[in-house]
């Protein structure tokens, strides 16, 4: 059930080009300033003590690099890493069985840790505080609950929702770690650093393009490469420049702010049939024919933190921004937005 590997090693779900491309080092972790600095204190810290490291809980929107620090914890401590994910652990058994697994030290990492059902987690509790569960010994009738000590592990959370993280197993965490969106500069820095691996030339004008486009997420950077990659052996002579690059991401329609098709969908139905808004999420979901989660996980904060959307406690509504964006006018009645 349980991926046990030594960090760096594929992880469950991740493409081979993906994992090809994950830094596996913190000096190769590029951007995102803040949270890498306080990560180097962490580990110099935990090395200096010969301890474990705090519980760490990482969020934010996907493809940021949660995953990626998760492993680069475990490699720069040279400890193992044991990798699973919320909904994968269901009963306590299978909890438990993986926490007597752990050694002194070792990265216990569980993604979409929000998605763990209420029973598991709450068992989690006295793992994380005390380094103590309890176990039935034996079956049936004459079984026994005995307390078991645990190795000091130190476990890292990723979630995309915090929102969904209950307040006691956040408290249990001594390091919360944010990531956020990426600049276009630091983007850059990626795309070209991938580039290097995948073996593909790219000018400076070609990265500058794609990093515009890739939502300040390197998972979206990556693969926006590869297809214009392939672009470029096909239609080019096998270099990136800025006339590749724009020619590639036109086809594969994302276009200057990196919006695709359903980010457009989702606008366009606010506008063309909510009269711009407030309408619920649920609604949105419906009508753009995408997954409700998915919608608030993926595309929704890209929406927000680009100020084409806001959020009001009715609900969702495009700003006088996404009009402009989309080439649009608002109706009369949509009109009363830019008096705002
Ligand atoms: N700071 C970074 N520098 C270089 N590459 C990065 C960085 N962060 C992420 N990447 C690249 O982006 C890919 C996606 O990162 P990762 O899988 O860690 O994201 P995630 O936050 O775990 O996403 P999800 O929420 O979907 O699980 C990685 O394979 C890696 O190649
Ligand atoms: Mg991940």
């Amino acid at each position: 059930m349980v991926e046990r590997v030594l960090a760096p090693k594929l992880q469950e779900g991740d493409t081979l080009f993906e994992s090809n491309l994950r830094p596996f080092n913190l000096k190769d972790f590029l951007g995102q300033t803040k949270a890498k600095e306080k990560v180097g204190i962490f580990i110099e810290a935990a090395r200096k003590r010969k301890e474990a490291l705090d519980h760490v809980l990482l969020y934010g929107p996907p493809g940021l690099g949660k995953t990626t620090l998760a492993h680069i914890f475990a490699n720069e401590l040279g400890v193992k890493i044991h990798a699973t994910s919320g909904p994968v652990i269901e009963r306590i058994a299978d909890l438990a069985s993986i926490l007597t697994h752990l050694n002194d030290g070792d990265v216990f990492f569980i993604d979409e840790i929000h998605r763990l059902n209420r029973v598991v987690e709450e068992y989690l509790y006295s793992a994380m505080e005390d380094y103590k569960i309890d176990l039935m010994i034996g079956e049936g009738p004459t079984a026994k609950p005995m307390k078991i000590k645990l190795h000091r592990f130190t476990l890292i959370g990723a979630t995309t929702r915090t929102g969904l993280i209950t307040s006691p197993l956040r408290s249990r965490f001594g390091v919360d770690l944010r990531l956020d969106y990426y600049t276009p500069q630091e983007i850059e820095r990626i795309i070209n650093r991938s580039a290097s691996i995948i073996k593909i030339k790219i000018t400076d004008d070609g990265a500058h393009e794609i990093s515009y486009r890739s939502r300040g997420t390197p998972r979206i950077a990556n693969r926006l490469l590869r297809r214009v990659r392939d672009f470029a052996e096909v239609r080019a002579d096998g270099i990136i420049n800025l006339e590749v690059a724009k020619g590639a991401l036109e086809m594969l329609e994302v276009d200057p702010l990196g919006l695709d098709n359903v980010d457009r969908a989702i606008l366009m139905v606010i506008i063309e049939k909510f009269k711009g808004g407030p309408v619920g999420i649920e609604t949105i979901s419906a009508a753009v024919s995408e997954d409700k989660d998915t919608i608030e996980d993926v595309y929704e904060p890209y929406l927000l933190r680009q100020g084409l959307l806001a959020k009001t406690p009715r609900g969702r509504t495009v700003t006088p921004l996404a009009y402009t964006h989309l080439n649009l006018k608002p109706t009369h009645s949509q009109a009363g937005l830019f008096k705002e």
